[in-house]
């Protein structure tokens, strides 16, 4: 994955959870960005909207990744998925 990929999908894994959070959240260009990059990248297994269940049961929504794992950190479990993702 280029450099470039990573901020976009942190941002719109972030901008996915403030969402769900916060109904006053505005939506940044790399917000955007990052929202299409998730839609299409993890959107097969991860539920990436506010409301509905995982496609894939196991894998966590996105909107629920914060309570249970250190955001900040997710660069790191997504440099963990395949070569061919990146
Ligand atoms: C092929 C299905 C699949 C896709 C596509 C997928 N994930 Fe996941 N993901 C999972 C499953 C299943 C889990 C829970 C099990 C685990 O932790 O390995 C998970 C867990 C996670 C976690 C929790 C931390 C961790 O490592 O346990 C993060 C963060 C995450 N995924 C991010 C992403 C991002 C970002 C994308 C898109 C770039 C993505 N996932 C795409 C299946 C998927």
């Amino acid at each position: 994955m280029t450099k470039g990929l990573r901020f976009p999908v942190l941002a719109g894994v972030l901008g996915a959870a403030l969402l769900a959070t916060s109904a006053h959240a505005g939506q940044s260009r790399q917000e955007a960005q990052g929202r299409a990059v998730v839609q299409a990248r993890c959107a097969a297994c991860h539920a990436v909207t506010k409301t509905g269940e995982s496609p894939n049961p196991a894998a966590p929504p996105f909107r629920r990744l914060h309570e249970t794992y250190p955001v900040a950190d997710v660069i790191s479990a997504i440099s963990r998925y395949p070569a061919s993702w990146k």
